[in-house]
């Protein structure tokens, strides 16, 4: 008898049917996408990384209201970069200079310099999870401190991490994240390094989630370009046991992407992405643009998280409102193209229809595959101790 390629070890403590999970979209979640997932029997997420936590807690009402069904809050552990607290007033016109034309074009008046100011404490938005007890935990960015690991521990509240290297992978396991979401960098939104730099941590998932697969015991869950049928029997022979999709799930109705950046994923441009740190000041992936090319250039400086996000916005609300989409952000990963998800229970339902007769052979031959053989089995690396455990202001390793 072989086993139902749909139940294993993750999908029993997640309580879901599916192992397929909507992936956090931060800035662009819906509690209506999360729940619409959830509903399905997959893993619904709602990204909250800017939301305050009385936010917080008004989105998992709005979401427990739509369903029943286990989902989980995203946050991202480190929440600013070295450098955000000492940018002057000079930094600031010298990264604004190549946007001012736009601004001027679309008639927004030239934004005015404000000393940083920390808007939201990961530990505060992490008691609102807790407090709610939340079905899933999953972050980004880092390994939150042990003592929330400890109360999730307690509460039962399922943690998931984020990796982008084996070493992440391994440093998540030790400190008894539950799971893992091994990223690769077809992935579109920000690469979530934070062992190495995110320029040193580009592996792409069909190596990555092996390496992952090989290191830890824990489920691995694969993340990044993954969009259809094909990508998802790719990852359960890979060995993951579960998949994270995050593009797909924007061009649906439910997705908190605007209208123009959704026509642009079901357009012929979605095939085009590139990595830029000029968005938001970390390195992530979108569609290439005119915005990303000209941020893009050699010269252009770019200011430290979150001060980069929030330069960028007085641009791409106004570029938005205008319909321009070639000065937006269009967050999107390499597999944009190859798959579009217009109804939720529709795309999930011919994805559940098509893997399932083939899913259960696969997980049996990867069930029967010799013990794989790590060529470093403990991927013990000089950085794991320079882990970014806070996003209370801390300094952290990156960039
Ligand atoms: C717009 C956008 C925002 C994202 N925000 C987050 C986030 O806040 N936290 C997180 O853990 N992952 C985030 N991700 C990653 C997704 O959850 C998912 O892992 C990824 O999209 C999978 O790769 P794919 O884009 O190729 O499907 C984001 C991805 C996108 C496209």
């Amino acid at each position: 008898m072989l086993p139902r390629w749909n139940e294993n070890r993750l999908t029993a403590r997640l309580g879901i049917e599916y192992p397929i999970i909507q992936g956090p979209l931060g800035g662009l979640s819906s509690q209506r996408l999360t729940a619409a997932v959830s509903n399905f029997g997959g893993l619904g997420s709602f990204g909250a990384l800017n939301l305050t936590p009385e936010g917080i807690k008004d989105v998992i009402a709005e979401i427990r209201s739509l369903t029943s069904k286990p989902f989980a809050m995203n946050l991202w552990v480190s929440q600013e970069d070295e450098g955000a607290r000492a940018a002057d007033e000079s930094a600031f016109k010298r990264s604004l200079a190549p946007l001012a034309r736009h601004l001027a074009a679309l008639g927004v008046s030239t934004p005015a310099y404000k000393p940083y100011a920390q808007a939201v404490r990961f530990e505060d938005q992490a008691r609102a999870l807790l407090d709610a007890n939340v079905p899933v935990f999953s972050f980004i960015f880092g390994i939150p401190p042990r003592e929330i690991l400890d109360e999730c521990r307690a509460k039962k509240i399922v943690t998931i991490g984020a990796a982008t290297t084996a070493e992440e992978a391994f440093a998540l396991e030790e400190a008894g994240v539950d799971a893992v979401a091994a990223s690769g960098f077809e992935a579109g939104g920000h690469r979530g390094s934070f062992l190495q730099d995110a320029e040193d941590s580009l592996t792409g998932t069909f190596a990555l989630v092996p390496q992952l697969v090989d290191v830890v015991d824990i489920p691995v869950i694969a993340a990044g370009g993954i969009a259809d049928p094909r990508g998802v029997v790719a990852a359960l022979a890979l060995g993951a046991e579960a998949v994270q999709m995050g593009t797909v799930f924007l061009s649906c109705e439910e997705s908190g992407a605007s209208r123009l950046h959704r026509e642009v994923l079901l357009s012929r441009n979605a095939t085009r992405t590139g990595l830029t740190k000029s968005f938001t000041g970390r390195l992530a992936r979108g569609i290439r643009n005119r915005l990303m090319e000209e941020l893009n250039q050699p010269g252009v400086q770019i200011l430290p998280y979150p001060l980069q996000r929030a330069l960028v916005r007085n641009l791409s609300v106004a570029a938005e409102k205008a319909g321009r989409p070639d000065l937006m952000p269009l967050w999107a990963g390499q597999a944009a193209s190859v798959a579009a998800c217009t109804d939720v229970k529709a795309f999930l339902s011919s994805l559940v229809d098509e893997i399932s007769p083939i899913a259960e052979t696969i997980m049996q031959w990867n069930a029967n595959r010799p013990q794989t053989k790590p060529l470093n089995a403990s991927p013990v690396s000089p950085m794991r101790n320079r882990t970014a455990v806070s996003g209370s202001g801390e300094k952290t390793n990156r960039t």
